[in-house]
């Protein structure tokens, strides 16, 4: 029997859906314990990609990967085009990224997230041509008011105001990197504190479009696929992001160009994923000011994971006790 809601949830992915999702990302997490600190970033991703893969494959839905880890010939996991999931449940775009800083795994630094993010089929952005992104993140309030185009200056005035903040409270999230030394100098310029991210910023941007945390705002040059990833978390927190592709060369300009992205135009949240059905989930592979990491206490490995919908605008975070004996950790 088919009513509309059955047809509803085979188009549309469901509540259940994110609670299956979580379960990957929990045993990407999981998987890349041992690898923390270990100074083997490739290592720590493929424990992660083995273990998302393996979940993926069990779950209720047609998954297809719009941002994964890489093309088919460069990266024979969970790579651009593929399809996860049972193949039963609703038809879904999934981006994928089994380790949000997999150098700072390898360092066993904080802030490493293991990412999924879902939305209705036909509504991810394909930026996958282009490397980087300039991003600008802030809570809803940034909408109307914060402009990528402005200089970073009026956009801290502008917000401060708008949040009813001093300029001199303002944190503001940018990637520690030599191409934004202008950047972090403009902010301080402004008055505005920084908040230099060493890896990390989709749960920068996250951070910066949820209103109880420490961070208001996150700009700069990231990770292309991280900013559609962020872009679903965004649109469940009433958040406001806007970016622009930023080509390394001409090259890459011409592959954007001929993927049929516009290198100049801007793209808010709406036009990286469009659709009102985004599921954002994330585990914490190391601590970090989202949710905690991993943390093995006895015969039980605990993670923590945020669950965001945009269909219900709910923000959950979940706390898992798993038996270590399950799992068959070697260190
Ligand atoms: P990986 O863990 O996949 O390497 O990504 C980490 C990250 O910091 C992203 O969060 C960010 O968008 C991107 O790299 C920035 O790229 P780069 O390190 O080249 O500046």
């Amino acid at each position: 029997m088919t009513d509309t809601h059955d047809t509803a949830e085979l188009l549309h992915p469901d509540r259940n859906l994110a609670m299956e999702l979580v379960r990957a990302t929990e045993a990407a997490a999981i998987r890349a314990v041992p690898w923390i600190g270990k100074g083997d970033k490739n290592g720590a991703d493929k424990a992660a990609v083995d273990a998302m893969r393996a979940f993926l494959s069990t779950v209720n839905f047609d998954g297809l990967i719009v941002i994964g880890e890489g093309e088919k010939d460069a990266a024979p996991m969970l790579f651009n085009g593929e399809h996860v999931g049972n193949g039963r449940g609703p038809s879904c775009d999934i981006a994928v990224d089994p380790i949000d800083g997999t150098s700072l795994t390898a360092a066993g630094r904080q802030n490493a997230l293991s990412v999924i993010a879902v939305s209705d089929r036909g509504t991810m952005l394909d930026a996958s041509s282009v490397f980087y992104m300039d991003k600008i993140v802030t809570a809803g309030a940034g909408a109307g008011v914060v402009d990528i185009d402005r200089p970073i200056g009026d956009n801290i005035r502008a917000y401060a105001k708008a949040v009813g903040k001093d300029v001199g409270d303002l944190r503001v999230a940018v990637l520690d990197r030599p191409r934004h030394e202008q950047l972090i100098a403009d902010v301080r310029a402004a008055g505005a504190g920084t908040r230099l991210m060493l890896d990390g910023d989709v749960a920068g941007g996250i951070n910066a479009a949820r209103y109880e945390s420490r961070i208001d705002m996150c700009v700069g040059i990231g990770g292309s696929p991280e900013g559609i990833t962020t872009a679903c978390a965004i649109k469940a927190l009433g958040g406001f992001m806007q970016t622009r592709l930023a080509p390394r060369n001409d090259d890459e300009r011409q592959k954007a160009i001929d993927a049929g992205l516009d290198v100049d135009r801007l793209y808010e949240a709406d036009d990286l994923v469009a659709g009102d059905n985004t599921l954002f989930v994330a585990t914490g592979v190391t601590d970090g000011g989202l949710v905690e990491g991993v943390r093995r206490r006895g015969p039980v490995i605990r993670t923590q994971s945020i669950v965001l919908r945009s269909g219900s605008g709910t923000i959950r975070t979940i706390s898992a006790d798993h038996l270590r004996s399950k799992w068959h950790l070697e260190s």
